[in-house]
């Protein structure tokens, strides 16, 4: 089985993702508490998909993430590097057009997408300015992303309780339901790393993107951040 560790080796990442993509939603949705199902109804919020928009879900692992969109009548392509994820999301959502690449780069033209979004994916991702700047690439002018991912609870004393949740309970609550439970060590290790809402933002503005914004859910356990390419 392998974890991958915090310098993100994107061989490690994707075979982390293949040991567990058969039990990966089930997992999901025991470790949040079903807070998931939530978080993924203001995702697609965010998008706003409308039909025959074309949208891309990167790092969409078994196409979870991109059942919102594809519900609203767009166009969705579910993007990712891990094949075993691929494979579950294939046999689930056998008439979807999932696409196996690197969000560092990515199989697609430029001005390509309406809209492009990430949901737990871009934590992972080794060089997150350049999937960021890859996004902006394949986005059509006046487009926008939509980034889901764990961020940093805003008040001093549920973060530290947070913290303490994850770190001692998250393992071994993996342990029971999860296929490798060392990848949830990683998880809790890889969120106490990112970087926090301001900093995610500034990154973004860097890459190109505009009018960039951010939205906390739970408290700050999950933070929407979303921006435009200029028209
Ligand atoms: C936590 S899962 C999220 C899956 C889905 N978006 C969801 O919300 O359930 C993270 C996904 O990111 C993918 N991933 C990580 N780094 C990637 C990269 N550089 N390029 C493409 N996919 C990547 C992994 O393979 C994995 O499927």
């Amino acid at each position: 089985m392998t974890r991958a560790s915090l310098d993100k080796q994107p061989h490690e990442v994707a075979s982390m993702f293949d040991d567990v993509a058969e039990k990966y939603d089930l997992t999901n949705d025991v470790l949040s508490l079903g807070q998931d199902r939530r978080w993924r109804k203001e995702v697609a919020k965010a998008v706003d998909a409308r039909p025959a928009q074309k949208i891309l879900d990167l790092a969409a692992g078994t196409a979870t993430s991109s059942q919102p969109f594809a519900q609203a009548g767009a166009y969705v392509v579910p993007c990712d590097f891990s094949l075993g994820m691929l494979r579950v999301g294939k046999r689930n959502h056998p008439h979807m057009p999932f696409t196996a690449g690197d969000a560092t780069k990515l199989p697609f033209k430029d001005d390509t997408f309406d809209a492009v979004t990430i949901s737990f994916g871009l934590r992972n991702v080794q060089q997150t300015d350049q999937a960021l700047r890859e996004l902006y690439r394949v986005t059509k002018p006046g487009g926008r992303v939509v980034i889901c991912e764990f961020s940093h609870p805003t008040w001093a004393p549920f973060r530290t309780v947070y913290t303490e949740y994850l770190m001692r309970a998250l393992p071994p609550v993996a342990r029971a339901v999860s296929s490798n439970p060392d990848a949830y060590v990683y998880l809790a290790e890889s969120i106490r790393d990112w970087p926090d809402q301001p900093a995610l933002a500034a990154k973004l503005q860097k890459a190109g993107w505009g009018k960039v914004a951010w939205r906390n859910l739970s408290g700050g356990i999950v933070t929407l951040h979303r921006g435009f390419k200029a028209s």
